[in-house]
């Protein structure tokens, strides 16, 4: 019988934090939501707000709904208040020292039976691990951007994640209606190790002036039937985010695919991040809409 969480902690509310807490409060867990001060609370709170209220309007929840949902997620920028939680899912940036220092913390305000679990998307969890007391209590919980939409889960399991840890936590992601996947500790996991190359070769073509980004694209959404290009996809992943990515595993495993294809740093370098930012490949009125330039 697996264990059923009910108090969950998510330390760091930025789109994939809020997402993540969001998916957890639809099932009807306690969510207590941290971030490191008001305006990244006020921040994550823009993202629930602007995401439920997209639920509304297309149907799927109602203004009352919405309202119980919301008020299952308190929020709070101090990590003591995750005393209580049986498991604190983390999604702060890609950054092992913040990482680290978040888990770290957490060790010595958290019960030992509290599960620690990383929504990182290509840093060791073993190394995590090793920053607490508990790293048979350590996992990667890995959630794919849209976490309201898309439902895929990688589960991580370092060479000393505890086997019913890991039983737990699969219970969990399909308790929250996604399909889970266990894989071992290695930069990238399954989907972003088969799908970084892809979008890199992809700016690589770009770069050099192959192709235009909207034959790009085309060509995967028409040809192959993805429901995004790559450039697209770039865009709402966040080019810093998948730099980041990009350059970790390509310092693992040597493998040209993944060497950052330098366009993508000199567009970060100027502020072209994607959605985020406003512009990336495409130009954004707002988050959720491209508009050409
Ligand atoms: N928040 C909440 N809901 C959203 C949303 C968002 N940001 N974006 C879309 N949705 C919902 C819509 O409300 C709609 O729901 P409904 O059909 O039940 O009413 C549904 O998703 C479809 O949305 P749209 O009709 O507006 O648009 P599309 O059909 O074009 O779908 C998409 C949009 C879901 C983003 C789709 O294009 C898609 O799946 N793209 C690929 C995304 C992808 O590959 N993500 C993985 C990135 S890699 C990653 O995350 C790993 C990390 O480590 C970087």
């Amino acid at each position: 019988m697996a264990r059923q969480f009910s108090t969950v902690g998510v330390v760091g509310l930025g789109t994939m934090g809020a997402g993540i807490a969001e998916v957890l409060a639809r099932t009807g867990l306690t969510v207590i939501a941290v971030d490191v001060n008001e305006e990244g609370l006020a921040r994550g709170l823009g993202h629930l707000e602007h995401s439920t209220s997209r639920a509304v309007a297309r149907g799927k929840l109602d203004e009352a709904g919405k309202a119980v949902l919301l008020g299952r997620i308190t929020t709070t920028t101090e990590l003591a208040d995750l005393a209580e939680c049986d498991l604190v899912v983390e999604a702060v940036p890609e950054r092992m020292e913040l990482k680290a220092a978040v888990f770290a913390a957490l060790d010595g305000i958290c019960g030992p039976d509290t599960v620690f679990a990383s929504n990182t998307s290509s840093l060791s969890i073993t190394e995590i691990g090793v920053h607490t007391g508990r790293p048979g209590k350590v996992v990667g919980m890995h959630f794919f951007n849209p976490t309201q939409v898309l439902k895929l889960v990688e589960v991580i399991r370092s060479v000393v994640t505890e086997p019913e840890v890991v039983t737990d936590v699969v219970a969990l992601v399909e308790q929250l209606g996604k399909a889970p996947v266990v894989i071992g500790d290695r930069a990238g996991f399954i989907a972003n190790a088969l799908l970084f190359g892809y979008l890199n070769h992809a700016v690589r073509m770009y770069e050099s002036r192959y192709a235009t980004r909207e034959d790009l694209d085309a060509a995967m959404r028409y040809g192959c039937g993805y429901p995004m290009g790559p450039l697209a996809l770039l865009d709402l992943i966040g080019l810093d985010t998948a730099y980041e990515i990009l350059d970790t595993m390509y310092h693992q495993s040597r493998n040209r695919l993944h060497a950052p294809a330098p366009l993508l740093k000199q567009m970060i370098t100027a502020g072209l991040l994607g959605r985020k930012s406003g512009r990336g490949f495409y130009t954004y009125d707002a988050p959720d809409s491209p508009t050409v330039v």
